[in-house]
């Protein structure tokens, strides 16, 4: 990506990573992502905001070269994570006069990560501010948007946000700014439910931190910018706050038909009744789908087979995962089957410690469901339809 100008002297220098399909080799990126990097220059001073992916620093000299730039002093690191500091070394070996500016929190990580001296640091108190000349960025503090040493950088006279991970979406796109608002509202929800919903008590206090601020832009480190904040920050507030929807997830494994024949019965009960059914086999399912779908989901129903005497593996990290994203679920329950034994039941729900859920009554089978495993998944549809009536969310 070739430097974009935001407003004069504010470019965007930053990376497109078009073909990157997995992210802390566990989150699935169907659409890329990009690491974008922004400078702004005031009348006395220059600052980079953000860095890059250390595979694509290339990319980010390159377009400080194309710009001219012969020196930094400041070089802000919102966030420690390397696919925004991993060219923090590289970066202030061609700006020597440079400081890494970043709270006292991402300092130590930095040093800890990259060997970086401590001389080479300017750390930051909460709301701080330093003037370019002109132009004055003012730093936030905004603990777990993604990590605990986060901060997000306002520029005041532009009224520009750089909050870093918080707002982010994982999308390679030349678009500067969101065009295709459906396009790019479905990756930043994919990004909350990955990144972001385990910290949703935080994200709360955080919007809550920047309500006074006056955004005119939002400029993430992942995907577009946001010339209209409005999209973003009511969907943040939605996510965060809202109360789930009349909606069960359904992930599942099925091997041999059975598990399959209950998740079909059980879809169908629930839809009768009203509550919308998202069933995710496991087998070939994106795991970033089954995270967006957490996000609204009242209740979550785990349908596996017995494999030896436990959940399936595919099952058991699929709970795992759930467990640690920690989705706002009141409800949730396992069916399943097996051939002569097991605790596959009990496996799964010790799996789930952080889910603050309330247990409705499993359904287990022995081999293929029969009439009373049929009538005990309509008492398990009934219940969780009643469940939501009563919690107000159908
Ligand atoms: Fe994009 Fe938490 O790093």
């Amino acid at each position: 990506m070739k430097s974009k100008e935001i407003k004069k002297d504010i470019y965007c220098v930053g990376a497109i990573d078009w073909d990157r399909r997995l992210f802390d080799s566990l989150i699935p990126l169907p659409d890329g992502t990009s690491y974008n990097s922004y400078l702004v220059k005031g009348s006395q001073k220059t600052a980079l905001i953000d860095t890059v992916d250390p595979t694509m620093q290339e990319v980010l000299f390159r377009n400080l070269d194309q710009l001219g730039i012969k020196s930094i002093d400041y070089v802000v690191f919102n966030h420690a994570e390397p696919d925004h500091s991993g060219s923090i070394t590289q970066v202030l070996a061609k700006y020597p006069e440079a400081k890494a500016v970043c709270t006292p929190k991402c300092q130590g990580m930095l040093m800890d990560r990259f060997m970086v001296p401590e001389e080479k640091f300017k750390a930051v108190e909460d709301k701080e501010t330093i003037s370019l000349g002109g132009r004055t960025l003012e730093f936030i503090y905004a603990p777990w948007v993604h990590w605990p040493e986060t901060m997000l950088t306002y520029l005041r006279e532009e009224k520009i946000l750089f909050p870093c991970d918080f707002f982010g979406s994982h999308l390679a796109t030349t678009d500067m700014y969101v065009i295709d608002e459906g396009q790019v509202y479905e990756a930043a929800k994919r990004y909350y439910a990955e990144i972001m919903m385990p910290f949703r008590t935080y994200i709360q206090k955080n919007l809550e931190k920047i309500k006074d601020h006056a955004i005119d832009i939002i400029s993430p480190s992942h995907g577009p910018m946001y010339n209209k904040p409005k999209l973003i920050l009511e969907a943040y507030h939605s996510w965060a706050y809202d109360e789930p929807g009349n909606i069960v997830v359904l992930p599942y494994i099925s091997m041999h038909g059975s598990t399959r024949k209950m998740v079909a019965y059980l879809v169908e009960a629930l839809s009768r009744r009203g509550v919308t059914v998202k069933q995710f086999d496991l087998a070939v399912t994106d795991i970033g789908k089954l995270a967006i779908a957490l996000v609204d989901a009242a209740t979550i129903v785990i349908g596996t087979p017995t494999v030896l005497t436990g959940p399936h593996p595919n099952v058991a990290y699929a709970a795992v995962l759930a467990n640690a994203l920690k989705p706002k679920a009141k409800f949730a329950s396992v069916i399943g089957s097996y051939g002569w034994g097991g605790r596959a039941i009990e496996q799964i729900v010790a799996m789930i410690p952080n889910l603050k859920v309330e247990i409705l009554e499993p359904v287990l089978c022995k081999g293929f469901p029969k009439e009373a495993d049929f009538k005990a998944l309509d008492n398990l549809a009934a219940s969780i339809a009643q469940k939501h009536k009563e919690a107000g969310l159908a």
